[in-house]
């Protein structure tokens, strides 16, 4: 029988949930999308995690993909959510929370884990980029398939400041740019990620990959671009995917 692992996608402003077949990245259920609490803590945000496996009346793994570098379920950063995060242990938070095995990585890592199996990297060789753009910048980088976590290239510095401060989708509503200054700020983005990795595929995630046709003409790249296929749905399916192989698994440097 197929596996089921309860997905939950963490973000800014808000935090999904559904159960996720794992052989075939299909919902078995209708997703949950609850609104992040303010100040996002670690005692908040894990209680509107809990939440939603009682929703579900969750019982087996849950994979938690969460906006932070994240090793060993510790968080190292917390760029949008409250710095007590900082030194957190998520995972033992949110198993003492909800009695289920947890396995919790970075978001973009996992969304891309997600596009790369049943999305637009399905079957990618070479060195593959997935950003997402969302109230912060994610970027999942993955060679042959393999991720390489952890590489918060959201916040590389462009024209001498971080690039999420300039050109995410918060701040493009915010400062309610066109698609001509936006599409202009991402390409000079890109152009930076491109001298410094030259990737062979960028794939875009978060709300604009459905509209990606208006934001496309304004990018000037080399390298192929395509708009995520999964759309919203790639953070939480690709959670999942992580708890699959990561639960009783212990990750980062391992001895030989
Ligand atoms: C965080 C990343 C995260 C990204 C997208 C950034 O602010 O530093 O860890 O992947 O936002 O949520």
């Amino acid at each position: 029988m197929a596996e089921e692992i309860l997905g939950i996608d963490v973000g800014g402003s808000g935090i999904k949930g559904a159960p996720v077949n794992v052989q075939t990245g299909e919902l078995t259920g209708e997703r949950l999308r609850i609104k992040t609490p303010q100040p996002a803590t670690p005692e908040a945000m894990t209680d509107t995690m809990a939440e939603i496996a009682k929703h579900f009346n969750w019982k087996g793994k849950i994979g938690v993909g969460f906006p932070a570098v994240v090793k060993q379920g510790t968080m190292y950063t917390a760029a949008n959510v409250d710095p007590s995060w900082i030194g957190t242990n998520g995972q033992a938070l949110i198993e003492k929370k909800t009695g289920c095995p947890v396995s919790i990585i970075n978001d973009a890592d996992a969304a891309g884990l997600a596009e790369l199996r049943f999305g637009a990297g399905k079957g990618k060789m070479g060195s593959v980029m997935m950003i997402t753009l969302g109230t912060g910048i994610g970027v999942g980088y993955y060679v042959d398939g393999r991720l390489v976590p952890n590489t918060e290239l959201g916040h590389l510095i462009v024209d001498g400041k971080d690039i999420e401060t300039r050109a995410s989708a918060g701040v493009r509503e915010k400062k309610d740019l066109s698609w001509k200054k936006w599409g202009k700020l991402l390409t000079e983005y890109f152009q930076e990620l491109e001298r410094l990795l030259w990737p062979d595929l960028f794939i875009i995630g978060g709300g604009v990959s459905d509209e990606f046709d208006k934001l496309a003409p304004y990018i000037e790249i080399q390298t192929p671009i395509v708009p995520a296929q999964m759309l919203n749905l790639a953070g939480i399916v690709g959670a999942a995917l992580a708890a699959e192989g990561e639960i009783g698994r212990k990750r980062g440097v391992k001895d030989a």
